[in-house]
């Protein structure tokens, strides 16, 4: 059996590392290339994580690189044709929902080969969002659909996805997550950066809705800085945020300075390093999707700056809630936590490390 395994963007790398290692295990059924979009390109946003991950090298890189929505999702699409042509591959494998994932699914679909979704029937609503649109077109499309939580499989059935296509797997980016949380745990990052554990927040942000209009960014920010005056704020900053940032004139209320104080600013940081700044920290604040599902598993607090989620597993269960992007909740729900009001939860069902052998075996059964 051939297999294309497709990686583009950041969030993509953590949740294709444990699916090829689990295919690894089955070198005599299971032949597997890795092709990577180049939607993410910088060594930081991209190459770095190969490293932190122990991944292969892409055997193919697209290299389409930044541009409009439509722009990026056609290159992908005609580069990704040819190599479909070229190797007739048995099955298409796409994580998550960035426009590698969705460009990938219809290339794939339009030349008959099978395609199979992992992190599938995740819905926020919200049709502002890109990643709403990529999810539902992939989804659609999709012959097998691998999801993470009940959330997921009763948006599907309320769909009309048909039961069949719906393997209930749990999620993937946690078997990485588990994989290094030990070893993770025994590095000195925070310490070496001169953070005390348990007396800083970490923060990401980069989601349009958030900085690309300068009154909502500028209301987080100041949010953000009355925050930093109880707890240092580290923000790996997306580049994005500081595009966006620069060009508001916004950047002031940034601390590029080597005293860790404010809201504290570093290049975008590799996958290990950022997971132990994460479990050590006092609350992340965030726009992630993956973000809130690692915070629910390392049981930190996590307030996440958005009007709706796509991942409601982890306010259900987890340690997550939404704090919107007006600034009068974001500080009530800050203080509260820096205030010692903490809801820990717990680890949703099938979050333990397997997904990944799970997703294999299932496909060594149906296909
Ligand atoms: C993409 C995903 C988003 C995910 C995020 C993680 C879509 C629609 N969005 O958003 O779901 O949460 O990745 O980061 O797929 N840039 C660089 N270097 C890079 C990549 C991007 O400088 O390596 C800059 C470019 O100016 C680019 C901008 O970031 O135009 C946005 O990149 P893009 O891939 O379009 O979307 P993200 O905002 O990163």
């Amino acid at each position: 059996m051939k297999i294309i395994n497709i990686v583009g963007a950041r969030p993509n790398f953590m949740k294709m590392a444990p699916i090829i290692e689990a295919m690894n295990k089955h070198p005599e059924k299971i032949q597997h290339l890795l092709v990577h979009t180049g939607q993410h390109y910088d060594q930081k946003m991209s190459k770095s994580f190969f490293d932190d991950l122990g991944m292969p090298k892409p055997d193919i890189n697209l290299e389409v690189g930044s541009g409009s929505h439509a722009e990026q999702t056609a290159r992908i699409m005609v580069a990704f044709e040819k190599v479909c042509l070229d190797e007739e591959p048995d099955l298409v494998i796409v994580v998550g929902d960035v426009n590698s994932t969705m460009a990938c699914t219809i290339t794939a679909k339009k030349l008959g080969i099978k395609v199979a979704h992992v992190e599938a029937g995740l819905r926020s609503r919200d049709m502002s969002m890109p990643e709403e649109i990529n999810r539902l077109c992939t989804d659609v499309l999709c012959d097998y659909l691998f999801t993470t939580d009940h959330f997921a499989d009763e948006n599907l059935a309320a769909e009309g996805v048909s039961a069949d296509k719906v393997f209930f797997v749990g999620n993937v980016m946690i078997d990485t997550l588990l994989k290094h949380r030990e070893m993770v745990a025994s590095l000195v990052f925070a310490e070496g950066r001169g953070l005390v554990s348990g007396n800083y927040a970490t923060l990401t942000m980069h989601r349009p809705g958030n900085v690309d209009d300068k009154q909502t960014l500028q209301g987080i920010l100041e949010a953000l800085t009355e925050i930093s005056h109880r707890v240092p704020i580290v923000f790996p900053i997306h580049p994005r945020t500081k595009k966006m940032a620069k060009q508001f004139g916004l950047d002031h209320f940034f601390n590029t300075g080597d005293k860790i104080e404010g809201i504290w600013i570093t290049e975008p940081l590799g996958y290990l390093e950022f997971l132990n700044l994460n479990m050590n920290a006092r609350m992340v604040l965030t726009d992630s999707g993956g973000l809130q599902e690692e915070t629910t598993v390392l049981g930190v607090p996590c307030l996440t700056m958005r009007p709706n989620t796509e991942r409601p597993i982890t306010c259900e269960v987890g340690s997550n809630i939404m704090v919107g992007n007006c600034k009068k909740t974001i500080l009530r729900e800050a203080f509260k936590i820096l205030d010692g009001e903490v809801a820990k939860g717990r680890v949703p069902d099938r979050w333990d490390g397997k997904s990944a052998n799970r997703i294999v075996d299932t496909l060594l059964t149906v296909l």
